[in-house]
């Protein structure tokens, strides 16, 4: 039978899957999902700064290039998460006591030194995630009570300084459908572009959990993001449902939500949308049991028994 990857790769589609360092060491199966059925991957965590940059003036880049170079030795394209985030930095950066003038000098080092890296190797970069908040008011994290919405020009700025060839994304979640946080969104990208800030696109997490997006506010959102002159990706995708909503027996759930992954497989191909990542390989590499104990606990394609679900064939049949 064809490989999800060779289905997607006749369609010029991207379908790729969040990877970790840890199982690419230990874990036979897992490696032999990843480099079948997948023709791109990003890093679950091992791009972001935390571990990064386990010390002050320390990078460790043994994770990350474990999952980039795996993909490249696998001829995968690769997405990189991300240079500018409030979440997972380091525990001495959070205790630093920085003034201004060292928060800009090292987020640019930071940016130059990552991006620069993996300036032939990796894609795509995610610059900033999660800069707006949920009612669409901008994130008060640390660069934006110390710089404004600007500190995000300059992200995007030093990552095209040291990666001009590689596509540079503002990436968030809630965000996929019309709402009052993609309509935030929207307006800031739009203000970006007017500055003349390098921005290729938007990637639209996709974390269908709590709340699902309707479809058709889906396709209306990636057209305007489309109609601004960016590229839009479905970059962290994972399917799981509330108590309320949960069928109940395992097999009613894996249809439920491998409409849903079709339903978006479906807006994706209409709205030109060619890249789409789920966030983990198989269901027992999933965050969401972790995170969130009142979700069903098996949103991806792939079984913790590592094989393919209804969700993985719903897919492979729309492409
Ligand atoms: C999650 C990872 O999956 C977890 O392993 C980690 O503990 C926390 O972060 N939005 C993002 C991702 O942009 O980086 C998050 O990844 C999930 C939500």
């Amino acid at each position: 039978e064809d490989r999800l990857r060779d289905v997607a790769d006749e369609r010029d589609f991207e379908i790729g899957a969040a990877a970790a360092a840890q199982p690419l060491r230990t874990d036979a199966a897992y490696k032999k999902i990843l480099r079948n059925e997948f023709n791109y991957v990003t890093a679950e965590n091992a791009l972001k700064m935390g571990p990064l940059r386990p010390d002050e003036g320390v990078y460790d880049f043994n994770d990350a290039d474990a999952v980039v170079d795996y993909a490249r030795a696998n001829d995968q394209s690769v997405r990189a998460h991300t240079l500018v985030w409030h979440n997972q930095t380091p525990t001495w950066f959070q205790e630093w006591d920085y003034t201004a003038e060292q928060l800009q000098e090292f987020t640019r080092e930071h940016v130059h030194t990552a991006a620069g890296r993996y300036r032939d190797t990796v894609d795509t970069w995610d610059v900033v995630n999660e800069a707006v908040a949920d009612d669409g008011t901008m994130r008060e994290n640390l660069w934006y009570e110390t710089f404004g919405e600007e500190y995000l020009d300059d992200a995007f700025r030093w990552a095209n300084e040291v990666a001009p060839d590689t596509d540079l994304y503002y990436n968030d979640y809630g965000a996929d459908g019309v709402n009052v946080k993609s309509d935030a969104i929207y307006d800031l990208v739009e203000r970006m572009l007017d500055r003349g800030v390098p921005i290729d696109g938007v990637g639209l997490q996709m974390h269908a959990l709590h709340e699902k997006p309707g479809i058709d506010s889906v396709a209306e959102n990636i057209r305007r993001f489309k109609d601004l002159g960016l590229d839009v990706e479905i970059t962290e995708f994972d399917v799981a449902y509330l108590p309320d909503d949960d069928p109940g027996d395992q097999e009613a759930r894996w249809e439920k939500q491998a409409d849903f992954y079709r339903d978006i497989t479906e807006v994706c191909l209409d709205e030109g949308v060619d890249t789409m990542i789920v966030w983990g390989v198989r269901d027992s590499d999933s965050w969401i049991p972790n995170w969130f104990e009142n979700l069903t606990g098996d949103p991806l394609l792939f079984d913790s028994g590592n094989d393919p679900k209804p969700a993985y064939h719903a897919i492979k049949d729309t492409l």
